[in-house]
């Protein structure tokens, strides 16, 4: 089997993702069928970022299906200290594990790694760039929830600009007919240009707005909210001029459509009130479920290994 990346949702089809996403729900219904088949393999998580959703998901996917794990979880716990480029870290983790996923703060880095792997690396984000296996949980948890693409409008809140699963999400949602997008941020926090620029290229309808309100929510299918990123602001005091932009609350969710999901690929700050999270509508611990399922079926595809 030719070796295979992922660094951005669009490196798999429509119709891949479709397999994949079948492949996850398939795990979900029959999680036995798939206890031992990773036996013998590895997973390395190479985490020169913080996580917890995404580095102990991968983890959970890899023991769920009888394999193992090892990695590091902070460049200073690892030769990147040392000044060890990933590229190296990349060939000398080739010899120890079957396949990686790596997070690093700069944009492209997985990208330079998987030049020199021989396992299959995946890109657990980069940056401000993209979250593509952040993008496959999201695809899974509207497609099972909601049971189709084409014609959702969907809107997207806070922080556009530096928010990577959002440049993700975008990307892949594109594809599908219909979509339609409400972009909700700060002026100072919209989607970058290239990522308008693409839309418009596409002819994908978008509108742009301040205010999360009951006029911007009336027509939503999905409400995805996030975080604004404290961590790519260059300074605290830009940072707290808008950590707390839009806050959802019950009163909020009360002027929302009835069938309005809430998303979030947390962790959230105060974005969500925690009186949200009781709501039928709100999705965002389901989602994190979904993401070990996707996980999973990411595996086994990259891997190319089948369970009859
Ligand atoms: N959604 C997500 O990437 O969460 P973590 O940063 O905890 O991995």
């Amino acid at each position: 089997m030719a070796l295979r990346h992922l660094m951005s949702p669009l490196d798999f089809s429509t119709g891949e993702l479709d397999k994949l996403m079948d492949l996850a729900n398939d795990i979900e219904k029959n999680p036995d069928k798939y206890a031992h088949v990773c036996a013998g393999k590895k997973i390395a998580t190479l985490f020169y970022e913080p996580s917890t959703r995404t580095r102990l998901s991968f983890e959970a996917a890899m023991l769920n299906l009888g394999g193992s794990v090892l990695g590091f979880h902070s460049s200073d716990s690892s030769s990147a200290a040392k000044g060890e480029s990933v590229s190296d870290t990349m060939r000398i983790v080739s010899c120890y594990a079957d396949i990686a996923a790596m997070r690093h703060p700069k944009e492209g880095a997985p990208l330079v790694a998987s030049m020199k792997s021989m396992i299959p690396v995946i890109n657990a984000g980069d940056g401000g760039h993209q979250h593509p296996t952040q993008t496959l949980t999201d695809l899974l948890t509207i497609r099972s929830l909601k049971g189709h693409f084409e014609g959702l409008t969907i809107g997207l809140c806070g922080d556009l600009k530096f928010g990577r699963t959002v440049h993700s999400l975008i990307n892949a949602l594109s594809r599908y007919d219909n979509i339609r997008f409400v972009l909700i941020s700060p002026e100072e926090l919209r989607v970058p240009s290239y990522v308008r620029e693409a839309m418009r290229a596409q002819n994908i309808p978008f509108e742009e707005v301040v205010k999360l309100d009951e006029e911007t929510m009336k027509d939503l299918d999905i409400l995805y909210m996030t975080r604004v990123q404290k961590e790519r602001f260059f300074n605290e005091e830009d940072y707290l001029r808008m950590k707390d932009f839009y806050i959802l609350d019950k009163e909020k969710m009360d002027l929302a459509p009835e069938k309005m999901l809430v998303l979030h690929p947390l962790p959230r700050v105060n974005e969500i009130s925690v009186d949200v999270d009781n709501d039928p509508r709100a999705a965002y611990f389901k989602q994190a479920q979904y993401g070990v399922y996707i996980r999973m079926a990411l595996i086994l595809t990259l891997l190319g290994l089948e369970v009859k």
